[in-house]
């Protein structure tokens, strides 16, 4: 059991005066496929080595009572009244995940949770999904449901978006519970086939940057973006009634159907469109060993988020574009939802020291916000604790 898990089961035990299960739940990388997902396109994800940890048992009576130890910070709720909560959003993602047993005629029982995680918050590494499938995987074990794993997934995902309002797509949830050490996994999310595709490019790390901006805008733009590609979908339906999503649409039809409509609409669905098709070919790339294509293709993507998704900040353009050409940097993107968080960097190990050096000054002295970095790992999925150290 690593130090937080350890110093978690304490706590837990000073709190509630027993033995808790743990579930580590890891927040995820996406190498590239962004905002594919609810488009029915495909995403490169993968798990990571930060992550969500809960520590939780059964209790006798119908209370839910949750511990952010990290937030210092208690919630009570019971479990025939559950319900999302305004003002603060923890609460909702463990709370959202237990109604979900209950959505689906599955008995809940009142349970203590202490929820710890080093998934920095807001940086665009899925740290509410690590919450709901921690919660999800713990409640499971607990109540001995039975669940799959991809049912455990849906659950996740159902719980952001009916208590965090967030229409997100399966990538986080379906990421974090289904990572594989040293692989991306290849997810079609319209038939939710996945291939796990191995991911250890010798001399080559995944160099996280954390522009520090909270992406307090991208729930509504978000939900926005959404709205946009369902009609974009809608008018080329008008014409080709086989359409079911942007993965069915053709540049062609967009021309077509879309350009003559809605400049907007038209640009946002013709990023999702191309975005598509260059994970596929980037997927060839990473099989092929041809990683600085792939590398290529990754800042193709951020220019598409950028300039026409319309999902990236200042501060993202600016670590993406102090990289671009630096010859140790592979492939750098903005990553995740947009507005914030953090850039995911391909960047060669002897390089990152000398990297820092320079961009960490100058981002600092020209956005007036601190850049932290993390060198990720790619780890496994979400797992026991207690079985498995
Ligand atoms: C967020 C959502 C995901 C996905 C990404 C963009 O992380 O939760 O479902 O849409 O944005 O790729």
């Amino acid at each position: 059991m690593n130090t937080i898990a350890k110093q978690l089961q304490e706590s837990f035990i000073r709190m509630f005066k027993e033995e808790p299960l743990i579930v580590r739940s890891p927040g995820r990388v996406n190498i590239i496929g962004e905002h594919t997902d609810y488009n029915e396109g495909f995403v490169l994800p993968a798990a990571i080595d930060k992550a969500a940890y809960l520590a939780i048992s059964l209790r006798q009576d119908e209370e839910i009572h949750l511990v952010a130890q990290d937030l210092k910070e208690n919630f009570s709720i019971g479990i025939n009244s559950l319900k999302p909560v305004g003002d603060i959003s923890w609460p909702n993602y463990i709370v959202g995940s237990a109604a979900q047993f209950l959505k689906r005629g599955i008995p809940l029982k009142g349970f203590n949770a202490v929820l710890t995680s080093d998934v920095p918050i807001g940086a665009g590494l899925s740290s509410s999904a690590a919450v709901e499938c921690a919660t999800v995987f713990a409640l499971n074990e607990l109540l001995q449901t039975g669940l799959d794993r991809m049912t455990m997934v849906k659950m996740a995902q159902k719980a952001e978006h009916e208590y965090a309002g967030v229409m997100c797509g399966i990538m986080d949830q379906f990421a974090s519970m289904m990572g594989k050490k040293d692989h991306v996994i290849k997810l079609d999310c319209r038939s939710l086939a996945y291939e796990y595709v191995p991911f250890k490019l010798e001399g080559i790390k995944i160099l996280l940057l954390n522009t520090n901006v909270k992406h307090s805008l991208a729930s509504s733009e978000y939900n926005t973006r959404r709205k946009e590609c369902e009609q974009a979908v809608a008018w080329v339906k008008e014409q080709e009634p086989g359409i079911h999503s942007l993965r069915d649409v053709t540049i062609d039809m967009l021309n077509k159907y879309v350009w003559p409509r809605d400049e907007t609409v038209d640009r946002r669905s013709r990023y999702v469109v191309q975005e598509i098709e260059r994970l596929t070919l980037g997927c060839q790339d990473l099989q092929n060993g041809e990683i600085n294509a792939l590398g290529n293709k990754m800042f193709a993507t951020h220019d598409g988020l950028s300039k026409m998704y319309e999902v990236s900040c200042k501060e993202l353009d600016f670590l993406v574009d102090a990289v671009r050409d630096n010859d140790a940097v592979i492939g750098a993107r903005m990553m995740g939802g947009g507005f914030g968080g953090c850039t995911i960097n391909l960047v060669k190990e002897a390089a990152i020291d000398g990297l820092m050096a320079t961009l960490k000054p100058a981002y600092e002295m020209k956005m007036n916000l601190p850049l932290t970095h993390y060198i990720s790992s790619i780890e496994e999925g979400t797992l026991l604790i207690n079985d498995h150290v």
